[in-house]
């Protein structure tokens, strides 16, 4: 089957709930689900395509009892793959091929081909044999553990790669520490996230819009998926035989392009504003307490001072439970719930008012910097610093399934 559809879309539909089995020789998401869509994205590959697709299904066949499909998404290679693929499709029902006109881009290829799958997980696996087939028993084995994401990596145990330079190891390795520290949460999260080489489930992804550019489809996956169990499988990634790699200088490029944008996407932008605006009505109460506890009821500077900062910390919590975060406080229900919350955010709270005045004396005492100006300065980061830990650990998500 050759199809090209001119725009890209990055979203992949949940699989309908379908009962009764439809004949699974048509590639629509409206007949029966199976259990593994496997995609191999291609680019002049024609002299490795049919020995994999050879070692995929004698694998698979075994495995998944031929409830698998592979899909070949091709983008119109010129020594004509797509060909090959075709061929495949015809002799095979598992196999699938999709030719791609006037679009290119290895991980939007990706998610065109799990576009039109119909697994329940979704996984891909390179063309040129680089990949070794067989770990994609192991990588099953994770999934049926519950792993929503299984890994192949060459950085653990088992792991490797067989006859790289050291520039081309040090590239890849700098590359790493780049997205580490563009985006610590997602890239992190993985011991080899530049591979292309894993199964996640379809649920983890299915409605988020993806948006890759370049080659990395992983990070994409963990940066806009629903992801909290990884397991990882040591590979090591075999020399070419056949063909040649696509990389050139203008995929680092689109590594770093996408690094940027994921990293704008997944700043919270609108919860911080919120959480600032609270932060600000916080400031009037604890003024106006201050006020009346100094004039009204004569209490020393200290005393006034402590009050009125709980009663400001007592003020934005209500806020914030109820606005900035009442998507998660949604989720973690009774008094309890509420009440290690407020907990949690008075110490952290109270942890940012010490940071505020060791900031304060770094920036006045030992720099030299103006006192109010080092006093904003102060504020905006431990407004950071409280943000950022209270998101994580206050309104952390830990046990959602409790009714
Ligand atoms: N459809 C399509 N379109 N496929 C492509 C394109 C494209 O524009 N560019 C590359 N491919 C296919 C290749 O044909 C091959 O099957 C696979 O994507 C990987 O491309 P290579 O050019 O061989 O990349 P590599 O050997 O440097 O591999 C690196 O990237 C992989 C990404 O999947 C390594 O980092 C691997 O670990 C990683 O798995
Ligand atoms: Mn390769």
């Amino acid at each position: 089957m050759s199809s090209s559809k001119p725009s890209f879309q990055g979203r992949i539909a949940q699989l309908p709930q379908v009962q009764g089995d439809a004949k699974p020789d048509k590639l629509t998401s409206s007949a029966s689900p199976l259990q593994l869509s496997l995609v191999i994205p291609t680019y002049n590959e024609r002299h490795n395509l049919e020995i994999l697709v050879e070692q995929l299904r004698q694998l698979l066949d075994r495995l998944l009892a031929h409830d698998y499909e592979l899909i070949v998404v091709d983008d119109d290679s010129p020594d004509r793959t797509w060909e090959v693929a075709q061929r495949l499709a015809e002799t095979y029902p598992q196999v699938h091929a999709l030719r791609r006109q006037g679009e290119r881009g290895l991980s939007t290829a990706v998610i065109r081909g799990w576009q039109v799958s119909r697994g329940h997980v979704l996984g891909v696996i390179d063309a040129d044999l680089q990949h070794p087939p067989e770990i994609l028993e192991q990588l099953w084995q994770q999934i049926e553990r519950g792993a929503d994401l299984a890994l192949a990596s060459r950085h653990v145990d088992g792991g490797g790669v067989s006859d790289w330079s050291l520039s081309r190891r040090i590239l890849s390795r700098g590359a790493q520490l780049v997205g580490l520290i563009l985006l610590p949460g997602v890239v992190g999260r993985v011991s080899d996230p530049m591979s292309g080489f894993f199964m996640v489930r379809r649920s983890a992804i299915a409605e988020r819009f993806l948006d890759p550019v370049g080659y990395k489809i992983l990070i994409e996956v963990l940066g806009r998926g629903d992801i909290s169990w990884i397991g990882e499988v040591g590979y090591v990634f075999q020399e070419r035989e056949q063909g040649r790699s696509k990389v050139t200088w203008k995929q680092y490029l689109e590594y770093l392009q996408h690094l940027g944008k994921l990293r704008l996407d997944l700043l919270p932008v609108q919860r911080f504003l919120r959480f600032g605006l609270v932060g600000l009505t916080g400031v009037v109460v604890d003024l106006a307490v201050f006020y009346v506890l100094r004039e009204r009821w004569q209490l020393g500077l200290t005393r006034s001072a402590m009050l009125s900062a709980e009663v400001a910390i007592l003020n934005n919590f209500y806020w914030n439970d109820r606005w900035t975060f009442s998507d998660l406080s949604r989720q973690q229900k009774g008094w309890r719930k509420q009440l290690k919350r407020l907990l949690k955010f008075n110490i952290v709270c109270l942890a940012g008012l010490i940071l505020n005045v060791l900031i304060v004396n770094i920036l006045f005492n030992l720099l030299g910097v103006n006192d109010y100006l080092a006093k904003l300065v102060a504020i905006a980061l431990v407004t950071i610093w409280n943000f950022s830990i209270n998101l994580k650990l206050s309104w952390r998500v830990t046990d959602v399934s409790d009714p």
